[in-house]
């Protein structure tokens, strides 16, 4: 095998190992007690769904031995054998069903590194079967019933529909779901997901197995839900179950379709995830992840590192440190943390204790996790860099060497650390204690249900006294903020409202209720007299007026992001309409209310503002600058407004992702085009789809995707509410789950690209207010509010 330069050789091998493939692939989805699994032989289960050989994940050069998807172009694998124990050479390595009746790995060496480790049986009847659903299971004869070991009951990252994570009554011992260290390396990483062994029926993430960092929340059985997983409702995919018995108590999923290919991954990343793929577009689509945000994991960068929300990636270094372990930050593993570029000079010389070369660099805005202060302990003296006593969420005080720092003439100024042993600690700790003090004091919001009621002087505290503006609008503007736990918050000063102060509380509390990954949080709000405030999470991405409608020569959204946040757009939407326990109708859907996080992921933002703000919605609304040309036909007929008038809206939006531009502009001759003219015409009468498409994208989109959202955008915007297609149906067609028709050209369209004045309704740039508002829109808000 050596010498393949030979190409006779390699002639004679290739033909044994298509020999060796034959014999093997006469049954295609088992290993029998004569056979073995070799190079890069695979076995596939009956309904050719999954498959099971050798693997390497990324860039590695080691293989596994896994399970992964047969038929999707990216390589999955759902279960890894070998995970702590890889091989070089597959070649040389065999999976067998060993004399004890095991099924084991065996390496090049004949040394068994991997086993399903179960007692004794006879051998030759033993047979490892890969069956429908991606279990591997070993049986004692292919009739035998009861499995003596399958895969499910021994996951690794990836929870299968069918399988379960359990709780062994016996032993209170639960089942763990535990991630990759990285992309690259499957060996158990530090995060699993388990149910919590103190009975409660929620599952835990936990951190190395001790610290937990997020709960599910006990079972509510006649919901069926998790408690604190509310957009569990939103659920047309996963049909839960809790199954309580003798000997042990799980969940368990099913699909409720099954041409869906959908799992839950606990990620390297510390988060729970929910994945499915959407073959269109040939990728995993994230549905759902928690906990939310990524900083939220426990202990997610390691030492002397700060997690942010903001921006990639999520892990920085603190100043004067690097990360120890480059390769593994490349590969987003950032639990090494970092360590010094310089070393101290009480480190160099243990005898020290005052160092006048080492400084103390001031590092505001950080929050300690509890647990974090012994990584720093070391075991150096803590004059070097014991910080264990500052626990507060305060300036950090870091301690580098002096040549860390840009020379100054001041060089015998601010340097705490010149204090000596007991005397500097004291201090430290005094000082500490009172910033921390007294920003409790001036900070500390109350509690109010799920949400925190601020004070006015909070909120004027935490913006700077409303300094920095993120954007404006009818209903009022949004300024940049900080909490003393230091989340980022946007600050919404809402105006015209029109509810008494139980009435806005009331409304207040139910928005707080609604939590869905794609819908904007609701942290807490403020009510003092007229002022209303709403505290929300705040997104670093902005809005997606700014990415979508970009004039310079900045990259415009590729195509895969705008679907993405197309369908993620729908999901929130869907969530609103259908799923929440008070259904929600937005009624101000445009590119300005979809906000997009430190990932470009959709959140929808303003949803319950029509009832907040009662009677003035509507009018402001309709008059509003930047949102008449998403408004359904219904704001000016004065009918009833549905949750189909948000689909219209949403169709509206679809065909700017299309085009990039808003929908109506002048073109140089100063004639106006209605771009959802030109779809409806391209789409019903076969014309060029592709052309459609914004051109600094260079056509670089799959044809059938974009000719579904054009097809989707036109049966959204159809003049007649009851032919528009619900959000939930949105999702399923975006999904690829759901068929969808030419649909007719809606009469509007028709009516928009013959006349002119119409267009005026449509038209940005037109300064005369629409002579066409209607004078009973106040009528259509009491509609709309009776419809919420
Ligand atoms: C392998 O074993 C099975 C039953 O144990 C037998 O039917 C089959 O003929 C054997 N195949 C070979 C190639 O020996
Ligand atoms: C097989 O595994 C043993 C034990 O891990 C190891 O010492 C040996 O080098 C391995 N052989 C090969 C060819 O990888
Ligand atoms: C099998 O058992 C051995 C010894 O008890 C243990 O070291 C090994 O990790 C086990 N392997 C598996 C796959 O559980
Ligand atoms: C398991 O946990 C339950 C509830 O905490 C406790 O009552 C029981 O004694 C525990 N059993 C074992 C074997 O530890
Ligand atoms: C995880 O816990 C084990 C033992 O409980 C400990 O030896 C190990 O150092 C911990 N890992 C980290 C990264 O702290
Ligand atoms: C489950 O029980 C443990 C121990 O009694 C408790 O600490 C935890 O808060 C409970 N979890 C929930 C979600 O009630
Ligand atoms: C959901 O799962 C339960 C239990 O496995 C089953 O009885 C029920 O029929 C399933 N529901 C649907 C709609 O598939
Ligand atoms: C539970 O465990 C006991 C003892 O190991 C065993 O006898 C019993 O059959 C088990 N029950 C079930 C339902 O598996
Ligand atoms: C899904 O289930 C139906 C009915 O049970 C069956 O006819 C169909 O072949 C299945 N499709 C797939 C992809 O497994
Ligand atoms: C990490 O990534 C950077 C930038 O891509 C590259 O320059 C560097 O060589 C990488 N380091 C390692 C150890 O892979």
């Amino acid at each position: 095998m050596e010498n393949m330069k030979n190409p006779w050789l390699k002639l004679s091998v290739l033909v044994f190992i298509w020999f060796f493939k034959s014999q093997i692939s006469f049954g295609a989805d088992t290993i029998t007690a004569n056979q073995s699994l070799s190079g890069d032989q695979t076995i596939v289960s009956s309904d050719g769904n999954f498959v099971l050989g050798f693997f390497t994940p990324g860039n590695s050069f080691n293989y596994y031995i896994g399970i992964w998807y047969a038929k999707i172009s990216m390589q999955t694998p759902v279960w890894v054998a070998n995970r702590e124990t890889p091989v070089r050479d597959i070649h040389s390595s065999e999976l067998k069903i060993s004399d004890d009746g095991n099924l084991v790995l065996i390496n090049g060496s004949q040394v068994e590194i991997w086993s399903t480790n179960i007692s004794s049986t006879n051998s030759r009847s033993v047979v490892a079967v890969l069956e429908d659903g991606g279990n591997l299971v070993l049986r004692d004869g292919p009739s035998s019933s009861a499995p003596l070991w399958q895969s499910l009951d021994h996951p690794t990252h990836t929870w299968l529909p069918g399988g379960k994570l359990s709780l062994n009554k016996r032993t209170n011992r639960s089942q763990l779901l535990t991630s990759w260290k990285n992309s690259e390396d499957p060996a158990p990483g530090l995060f699993s997901l388990e149910l919590d062994p103190a009975g409660n029926n929620s599952y835990i993430i936990r951190w190395n197995q001790t610290r937990q960092y997020w709960s599910s929340g006990p079972w509510d059985e006649q919901s069926r839900l998790f408690r604190d997983v509310p957009e569990m409702r939103l659920n047309y995919i996963y049909n839960f179950s809790f199954h309580s018995e003798e000997n042990e108590s799980y969940f368990t999923y099913s699909l409720y379709r099954n041409e869906t290919t959908s799992r839950f991954v606990m990620h390297y990343s510390g988060q729970i995830q929910q994945l499915s793929w959407l073959e269109s577009s040939r990728q995993w689509n994230l549905f759902w992840s928690m906990p939310r945000q990524q900083c939220q994991v426990y202990a997610f960068c390691g030492a002397f590192s700060s997690c942010n929300e903001i921006g990639l990636p999520f892990c920085r270094c603190l100043r004067g440190f690097h990360p120890k372990s480059e390769a593994n930050w490349n590969l987003s593993d950032f639990s090494d943390g970092c360590e010094r570029t310089t070393r101290l000079q009480c480190e160099e010389d243990p005898n020290l204790v005052t160092g006048r070369t080492n400084k103390f660099l001031e590092s505001p805005n950080v929050k300690l996790p509890e647990l974090m202060a012994v990584e720093f302990g070391g075991q150096n003296s803590w004059i070097c860099n014991n910080i264990r006593q500052i626990l507060a969420m305060a300036e950090l005080y870091i301690r580098l060497a002096a040549s860390e720092f840009p020379s100054s003439s001041n060089n015998n100024g601010i340097i705490i650390g010149a204090v000596a042993g007991g005397v500097g600690l004291v201090l430290c700790v005094v000082i500490f204690a009172i910033l921390r003090w007294m920003r409790r004091i001036m900070m500390n919001p109350k509690v109010e249900g799920s949400l925190l009621a601020f004070g006015y002087r909070n909120l004027q505290s935490a913006t700077k006294n409303f300094s920095e503006k993120l954007g404006g609008g009818g209903f009022g503007s949004v300024f940049k903020g900080t909490l003393p736990d230091l989340s980022i918050i946007a600050v919404k000063q809402l105006e015209n409202i029109g509810q008494g102060e139980k009435q806005f509380r009331s409304e207040v509390s139910t928005i707080g209720t609604v939590q869905h990954v794609n819908l904007v949080r609701l942290r807490g709000f403020c009510s003092e007299g007229t002022r209303k405030l709403l505290v929300y999470d705040y997104m670093p991405n902005g809005s997606l007026d700014a990415h979508l409608f970009l004039e310079d020569k900045s990259e415009p959204l590729a195509w895969k992001t705008r679907y993405q946040i197309a369908l993620g757009t729908a999901r929130g939407l869907t969530y609103l309409h259908e799923k929440c326990r008070d259904y929600i109708i937005h009624c101000d859907i445009k590119p300005e209310n979809i906000l997009l996080d430190a990932e470009l992921y959709p959140k929808v933002a303003d949803f319950g503002l029509a009832k907040l703000i009662g009677r003035e919605f509507s009018r402001v609304l309709t008059t509003m600058r930047g949102t008449r040309g998403y408004l359904a036909p219904e704001w000016i007929s004065g009918v009833a407004i549905t949750a189909k008038a948000d689909v219209y809206s949403y169709g509206m939006m679809l065909f700017e992702f299309v085009s990039g531009r808003r929908n109506s502009e002048q073109n140089e001759e100063g004639k106006v085009r209605f771009f959802p003219t030109s779809v409806a015409r391209a789409i019903t009468q076969d014309g060029d789809v592709l052309s459609l498409l914004d051109p600094r994208l260079n056509g670089d989109a799959p044809v059938d995707e974009l000719s579904r959202i054009c097809k989707v955008a036109c049966w959204c915007v159809q003049d007649d509410e009851t032919h528009r297609p619900s959000m939930g149906q949105v999702v399923q067609i975006l999904e690829g789950v759901l068929e969808v028709n030419v649909p007719p050209v809606p009469r509007s369209l028709q009516v928009l690209a013959d006349n002119s004045e119409h267009i005026i309704f449509f038209t940005e740039s037109s300064s005369s207010p629409s002579s066409q508002t209607p004078s009973n829109t106040s009528n259509a808000s009491s509609q709309a509010k009776s419809n919420t």
